[in-house]
């Protein structure tokens, strides 16, 4: 073949179905079934020529009767094979489905973050597909195609072999006209399924961000994106018409050429005498018969081609290691600190973001992590829900590493408040107990809603607890969405919880009063908490400032107000408004109290100048000896 992809990787196929361990039995029956068939197919013509050859002496009924019985049961085992064939494949392309989904839920987060999504997809939806074709559909057809093969060449060569001689040294030529078509046709198919997979990422991926398309009026930019991946698969798919319009035909021509070939030859054989009429038409018979395995041929090179990039995909999926979310300790966190000890990380293979990162919160503390927009506060709480690992350094739990803990039962601890409010597609009830291991009554789910502030919205919902959200929460506003995760996490009633900006969309008066239920959830267990409002993180035990990657600061409140400048200031700017309303108040309060004291002073001052003025009045009254005394006073 051109290209290794086109090359069936037969222990990997191999491997690949042993692993979703099909019913075997079903493949069996159809595939046995199918060579009875064929096997009785095979002995028509032989029946039939001794019926021709009869002909002149009359017509044989009970020879009549036979192939007629024959036909019947070739119909009726054939049908049989195909529908058990079909259970087959069904049962494979099911299985394989399931496996991949498995594992698709269970990649890890730093593959999913390089891998598209649609991709993913395409392996679980299409190349599984394309590996039930080949098994459960060309490798049947191919054994009992080569069945038919052999039993013909067989029952022909006792005919007569020299008549087998000549057909079988033709087909090989006509296979070698056609094998470049084949290949060229096959690499095609190849290039087909890797571009349909590619415009399944991109049409799942512009569907997912629709709304960004639009409000970028950008629906233009992938109308030409989408346009050139249809353009490429419309290319491929011209090219694959061409080829197989050319492969249908020529593979016709060839064989109306051989069966003329065969007929001239025959009736030259007849008129010397060495040959019956019957044997000519069973010859003719079996190459009609074998016009079906010849094409069964051509398209299993094609199939194989397809099912070797689809089986590579899928291996490679497969092959792809999987969270370990089955050994480890059951460890129950309650009362137990959490340590990151000198952790740095960095994505894949970028730069590190996250520099010998160290930190505990104790069993029930309140730990605050504060900073610049993009200093790594989620990247930290990601490394504690074990989406990624750390570089250097490490998590542990009371004395175990973290690592040691088993992955579902830790995470079936933690409830994460995300940065973006994530809703299912399904009821508010579906959202609210999404993965709990416990059961929730309703009233549990109302309490939940009602300390997340979300209570009034989904009372005033047609179906309240059974209202359906959209995908990705489309008909509910940002700030209800948030509302329903908090509750989501009230449900949970988790031992560690997290809270990544878990506030951030809603307007002041929701906000407070999450905030007070949040400070209620907070009670009791450790929480670490993400956020840019001040009042969320004041009463923290403990506040970590991350600044590019680095602990730069961490303490109480009162402390780091003291002694981080950049705290310091990212306080103040928190709170400018109140400065301001205070700087105000207090310049009033100042000015009213200076006013009070001047009337005051002037008070006193009256209270004081008053008898003096009084008696200057008296005394400077016309005809008043002593007055010239007081002149000089002066106000
Ligand atoms: N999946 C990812 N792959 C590669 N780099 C990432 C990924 N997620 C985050 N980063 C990078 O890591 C750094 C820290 O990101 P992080 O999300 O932890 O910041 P943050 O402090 O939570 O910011 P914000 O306050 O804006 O939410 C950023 O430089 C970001 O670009
Ligand atoms: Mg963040």
């Amino acid at each position: 073949m051109s290209n290794a992809h086109s090359k069936l990787n037969v222990s990997d196929f191999f491997a690949l179905i042993k692993l979703i361990k099909p019913r075997y039995l079903y493949l069996v029956l159809g595939t046995v079934l199918g060579a009875i068939a064929v096997g009785l197919q095979l002995l028509v013509p032989m029946l039939a020529k001794d019926l021709l050859n009869h002909i002149p002496q009359g017509v044989n009924f009970h020879l009549l009767l036979m192939v007629g019985i024959l036909f019947v049961f070739s119909i009726v085992l054939g049908a049989l094979s195909g529908s058990f064939l079909g259970f087959f494949g069904e049962d494979v392309v099911y299985r394989l489905r399931e496996r991949l989904w498995s594992k698709a839920l269970s990649l890890s987060i730093p593959y999913l973050d390089n891998h598209q999504s649609g991709q993913i997809a395409s392996r679980i939806t299409n190349d599984s597909m394309q590996v039930k074709n080949l098994l459960a559909d060309s490798l049947p057809r191919m054994a009992t195609s080569l069945l038919q093969l052999v039993g013909a060449l067989i029952l022909m060569l006792l005919m007569d072999w020299k008549m087998t001689a000549i057909m079988f040294i033709t087909i090989p030529l006509i296979l070698l006209i056609l094998l470049p078509i084949f290949r060229l046709s096959s690499a095609v198919a190849r290039k087909r399924q890797d571009a349909l997979a590619t415009l399944n990422g991109n049409i799942s991926e512009v569907l997912n961000n629709v709304r960004l398309v639009k409000s970028s009026t950008a629906a233009k930019v992938e109308q030409t994106n989408g346009s050139k991946h249809m353009r490429k698969l419309y290319q491929l798919g011209i090219k694959e018409a061409i080829y197989d319009s050319v492969i249908g035909p020529t593979t016709g021509v060839m064989m109306l050429a051989l069966i003329v070939a065969v007929l001239a030859y025959g009736i030259y054989r007849i008129s010397l005498g060495s040959m019956t009429t019957g044997t000519l038409m069973a010859f003719l018979m079996y190459m009609v018969q074998l016009i079906v395995p010849f094409t069964t041929l051509g398209q299993f090179v094609t199939e194989v081609a397809k099912a070797s990039g689809a089986t590579t995909k899928i291996q490679e999926l497969l092959n792809v290691t999987e969270e370990d979310t089955n050994s480890g300790l059951n460890v129950n966190v309650a009362n137990k600190s959490l340590t990151m000890d000198d952790v740095s990380f960095s994505y894949d293979t970028g730069p590190e973001v996250l520099h010998n990162v160290s930190f505990t919160a104790n069993a029930n503390e309140v730990v605050a992590f504060v900073g610049p927009s993009g200093s790594g506060k989620t990247t930290i709480f990601s490394l504690i829900e074990r989406f990624y690992q750390p570089t250097s350094g490490g998590i542990s739990l009371g004395d175990n590493n973290l690592n040691d803990v088993n992955l579902t039962h830790w995470r079936n601890q933690l409830g994460l408040v995300g940065q973006s409010a994530n809703i299912m597609s399904g009821s508010i009830r579906y959202n609210l107990t999404y993965g709990l291991n416990k059961p929730a009554t309703d009233e549990d789910l109302w309490q939940a809603l009602e300390l997340a502030s979300a209570k009034e919205f989904v009372a005033a919902m047609p179906d309240q607890l059974d209202t359906y959200i959209g995908e990705n929460g489309t008909n509910i506003s940002g700030g209800q969405r948030q509302r329903l995760t908090i509750a989501r996490a009230f449900v949970r009633d988790p031992k560690i919880l997290m809270l990544d900006e878990a506030t951030a969309s809603l307007d002041p008066e929701s906000e407070q009063m999450v905030q007070t239920a949040l400070n209620k959830l907070m009670h009791k267990r450790t929480t670490l908490v993400i956020a840019h409002r001040i009042n969320t993180i004041i009463d923290a035990d403990k506040i970590y400032f991350i600044e590019n990657g680095r602990i730069s600061g961490s303490g109480n409140h009162s402390y780091l107000l003291k002694h981080h400048p950049l705290y310091r200031q990212y306080f103040e700017n928190q709170i400018k408004k109140a400065i301001r309303l205070f700087r105000f108040l207090n310049n009033a309060i100042r000015f009213i109290i200076n006013i009070i004291i001047i009337m005051k002073a002037q008070l006193s001052l009256d209270l004081f100048l008053f008898p003096r003025f009084y008696r200057y009045c008296m005394w400077n009254r016309p005809g008043n000896p002593i007055s010239t005394k007081m002149v000089e006073y002066r106000f």
